[in-house]
């Protein structure tokens, strides 16, 4: 079969059965994403014959004599088409992954689609903007600065892989070429939530043609670990094996076939004969901890488990008290009691999850993978396997979305086995099916929150009693715990607090780290009861909150003084901005209409009610208990800076904002920073990109690095100088020196770079540990439509304000808060992995789940407080998980506005909302 790519004529045999995207990425067109395969997400958009059209659904026969054009077809970095320049003006990306089938698709669009684009681009997701960016770039909108001009720091300087990202020739995980000594790996699945292997036979999948290997429960390490990654290993129960005799949850690994092909190793899987004990299975957090419920890991008893109560299937457990809160409710003017419950939500990243290893020359392991911790990978799958961490090498290009995700270990350890066992290259990428079904999900939890306060709404007591299913590994199910009822109970003054938390094993999917990390979950409770409170004294809601939340000197009251010792009040504070600048949008009104949805006709029937709600939420600027940046900036030839940091960019924005301070420091731009970035043989160490700690703790580092670097510079310099003419050393004291851009001037001197070099490398290192921490403030308003007779709830208004600190740059950091809302109000108002009795995922595509598409979200208005955080870069403090929290309860709080019937459940579907609002099983404790 003959057709042409992007102006290459391809000469091919289809498989049997193949579509288009995976003819292309075979033959390394790989500017066609892999996001779903079901013409879901549109990551795989091409044109064909000039019509867009999804290529994962697209049979590859039919392609013969048509022309295919893909992102890589378009323009080219040097020449981009007219749409890739407006996405790259616009910043209208972050991860990127969706931008390559995103250019594609708007390419085609005329002046009239564009007036329609809500419904012509409903077949392209994007998961990390929330779309304005993408619709400031279809209207011609410029939102960045080009990274060679004016200062640095304050600028919306374009992100150094914009033009690679829009032209589909930025590299994620598996943009790799093929090669005919990869293999593949494919994973047989348990079919039952909880069973022992009894026996396994193996025979037919490894006689079958093209089969290498079969590896099993007698292949495992032996070593126990958590798929959850931590600076300190110990902060996870060691609960997990690479294959377990035991499984815990429908989708577990039973067996995984190494093949040339996913086919044949799909094919083999079918072929592995295994005879299960079925045991029973435990799906509810209160019947887990009941006496008498199925024990998922009584086996693992010893504190080397890390298990807080396995004969309760208790995995973590926290239960502190300040004061009397019995006592202090009994005695308190005005309470409020409530019950608040949320739902399992999936990151949906683009990219799924997915590794590529071999062996090097030197004979080290090299994983390249999809990762937001390449060194904390490395150091693990190193103990697990029993080998030296500098005989394991990671790398992370860049990846296509993480929320969280990715700080998951759940394919390097299998494929790291599948290599040492076979000594060949092996690749295992996750479908998106397995993302529903097998990827952790967002904690889902239970939380009471109870009230006390005086009539002038002073807070006298709070209660917080959380129960979270962590599903059948406690991968996280710490970490989350504990920071669930952190900084959301910390944010407010009361002296008498009290936290009940548990983490409990069931046999559902294990749940994870996801943006926010437990916040969003308690903050919903707590803000929707302050709330209600607020309504019972008949205060305003603004004004409640103005009254209780901490100020500087206020002490940062928690039930677990260990978990936030490191908490400081040094940092900015600019709550009170905040909740300022959200009461006046709120008052003003929308700036934009609210899309237009499917739905019925908004209009000013009774049918519609509207209302108002605000909601805020603190969260700590870095991890608890460490975070590491080893960073190094060098001077290069021609005036250059190499950077070496470890984080990885997954649209978080941390490698523009590292350029940014590097060309800060050394008084140049950021075009002339090259970055080296997430390659564990690239930079010394990082913890990783997680906690929102990019910018505060590698930042930090890589700043002080090119301070470094900038003061060696100017000592060599003087000693050339000095050199040269002896009198300007002894008898000129201070000459000015100004590092420019062909080398240090001293004086009316020049010292060039290549004189400058020639006395020996200029390179400097800096790190930073990220401690003490500070606090970042969001909140959030919303203004809202419920119709009645549907239980369609319609943002109209959604505005966010937040205190980051120094804004380093004002459009990515824009983005992220869009992005976080975005996320969020997908998660308030109908994305939920659904489970059944026994624990099958029944929500396992994105047809059955639902992503907001660019005509669901309304543009969030974006405030930034004006505060200078000496803790943080340049006064910068983080911003990416921060921005998710206050949505869920800004919004219920406007439903309850609305209709006068409080909301306790995530997410607000129709059918929900619809009970409420028509009072047909109106619940009262939590029931939706
Ligand atoms: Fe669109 Fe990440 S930028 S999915």
């Amino acid at each position: 079969m003959r057709f042409e790519v992007d102006g290459t004529r391809l000469d091919v045999t289809p498989e049997p059965g193949q579509v288009l995207r995976t003819l292309l990425r075979e033959h390394g067109v790989t500017s066609v994403k892999k996001g779903c395969d079901s013409g879901d997400c549109g990551a795989c958009s091409v044109l064909v014959d000039g019509t867009p059209v999804h290529s994962c659904i697209t049979p590859a026969h039919r392609l013969e004599g048509r022309t295919v054009t893909t992102a890589a077809g378009l323009g080219t970095p040097e020449r981009p088409h007219p749409v890739q320049r407006a996405f790259a003006d616009a910043a209208a990306f972050q991860c990127g992954f969706c931008t390559a089938g995103y250019v594609v698709t708007a390419s085609t669009l005329d002046a009239d689609d564009l007036d329609d684009r809500h419904r012509k681009l409903k077949g392209n997701l994007c998961r990390c903007t929330g779309y304005r960016a993408i619709s400031d770039a279809l209207d011609g909108v410029r939102n960045t600065v080009c990274a060679g001009a004016g200062a640095a720091v304050g600028q919306s300087v374009a992100a150094p892989a914009a033009m690679r990202i829009v032209t589909g020739n930025e590299e994620y995980t598996l943009d790799v070429r093929k090669t005919e000594a990869l293999l593949h790996l494919a994973v047989l699945g348990s079919p039952h939530p909880h069973a022992r292997i009894v026996s396994i036979d193996t025979t037919e999948a490894e006689a079958l043609d093209g089969v290498h290997t079969v590896l099993t429960h007698h292949d495992d390490p032996g070593v126990l670990f958590s798929t959850g990654r931590h600076e300190s290993r110990l902060d996870d129960p060691d609960d997990t094996l690479v294959f377990d005799r035991v499984l815990r949850f429908r989708g577990q690994r039973v067996a995984a076939v190494v093949a040339d092909s996913v086919r044949i190793a799909e094919q083999a899987c079918a072929l592995v004969r295994v005879e299960y004990e079925v045991l029973p299975s435990v799906h509810d957090p209160d019947a887990a901890r009941a006496p008498g419920a199925p024990l998922l890991h009584a086996d693992k008893t010893t504190v080397e488990h890390r298990i807080a109560e396995p004969a309760r299937n208790v995995v973590a457990a926290l239960h502190g008290e300040t004061g009397d809160v019995e006592r202090a409710l009994a005695g308190s003017a005005a309470t409020v009691d409530g019950t608040w419950t949320t739902g399992r939500v999936s990151h949906a990243a683009l990219e799924t999850h997915a590794t590529r290893g071999s062996v090097d020359t030197d004979g080290r392991l090299v994983l390249r993978t999809a990762t937001q911790v390449p060194f904390l990978v490395r150091d693990e799958v190193a103990r697990v396997f029993g080998l030296d961490p500098d005989r394991v090498r990671v790398v992370a290009k860049r990846v296509g979305g993480g929320f969280g995700g990715k700080q998951e270990m759940l394919t390097e350890d299998l494929v790291t086995l599948a290599v040492l066992r076979t000594g060949r290259s092996v690749q295992y990428e996750f479908s998106r099916r397995d993302e529903f079904t097998i990827a952790p999900t967002r904690h889902p939890m239970r939380v009471r929150v109870r009230l006390g306060a005086t009539t002038d709404g002073t807070l006298t007591a709070m209660h917080v009693d959380q129960t979270m299913d962590t599903g059948a590994y406690g991968n996280h199910g710490v970490g989350v715990m504990f920071h669930s009822v952190s900084e959301s109970v910390a944010v407010y003054r009361c002296p008498v607090k009290r936290v009940d938390a548990e983490s409990v094993y069931t046999n559902n999917l294990p749940s994870g780290a996801f943006r926010g990390y437990g916040l969003g979950q308690v903050v919903f409770a707590i803000e929707s009861a302050m709330d209600d409170l607020a309504h019972e004294l008949g205060i305003d809601p603004i004004e409640l909150r103005r009254r209780n939340v901490i100020v500087p000197g206020d002490p940062l009251v928690v039930t677990d003084p260990h978990e936030e010792s490191d908490l400081r009040w040094e940092g900015s504070y600019g709550l009170d901005q905040c909740l300022d600048l959200v009461e006046d949008a709120l008052a003003a009104g929308p700036v934009t209409e609210a899309p237009a949805m499917d739905g019925p006709p908004l209009d000013d029937s009774p049918d519609w009610a509207t209302g108002t709600g605000i909601a805020l939420a603190a969260i700590a600027t870095m991890p608890p208990r460490g975070h590491h940046a080893h960073t190094s900036v060098e001077l290069t030839a021609g005036g250059r800076y190499r950077i070496g940091v470890g984080t990885a960019e997954f649209g978080n924005g941390t490698t523009t904002v590292h350029t940014q301070l590097v060309a800060t420091a050394l008084g140049t731009t950021p075009d002339r920073v090259d970055v080296h970035q997430s390659d564990t043989d690239a930079a010394r160490y990082d913890t990783g990109a997680f906690g929102s700690a990019g910018v505060v703790v590698a930042g930090r580092a890589l700043y002080a690095a090119a301070q470094a670097l900038r003061e060696d510079m100017t000592a060599r310099a003087l000693e050339l100088v000095a050199a040269r003419t002896p009198r300007t050393a002894s008898g000129v004291l201070g000459p000015a020196v100004v590092i420019e851009p062909d080398g240090v001037r001293v004086g009316d001197e020049l010292v060039g770079v290549d004189e400058l070099l020639a006395h020996g490398p200029l390179l400097a290192h800096g790190t930073h540990d990220g401690t003490p921490r500070s606090l970042a403030f969001t909140v959030h308003g919303a203004r809202v439509a419920v119709h009645r007779p549907t239980g369609e709830v319609r943002v109209l208004q959604s505005v966010q304000a937040v205190d980051a600190g120094t804004v380093l740059n004002p459009e990515q950091l824009r983005g992220q808060v869009e992005g976080g809302s975005a996320q969020a109000i997908g998660s308030t108002l109908y994305e939920e992995v659904v489970l059944d009795d026994t624990g099958r995922v029944t929500t396992d595509s994105f047809r059955a789940y639902r992503v907001p598409k660019i005509s669901d979200v309304p543009r969030t208005e974006v405030r930034f407080a004006a505060t200078h955080d000496p803790l943080g870069p340049l006064g910068a403090k983080s911003m990416s998980e921060a921005p998710y929290n206050p949505v869920a309860p800004a919004i219920a709080n406007a439903v309850r506005d609305a209709i006068g019937v409080r909301p306790y459940r995530l997410p607000m579907t129709r059918d929900r909302i619809w009970a409420l609002a028509t009072g047909v099983g109106r619940p009262t404790d939590g029931g939706a």
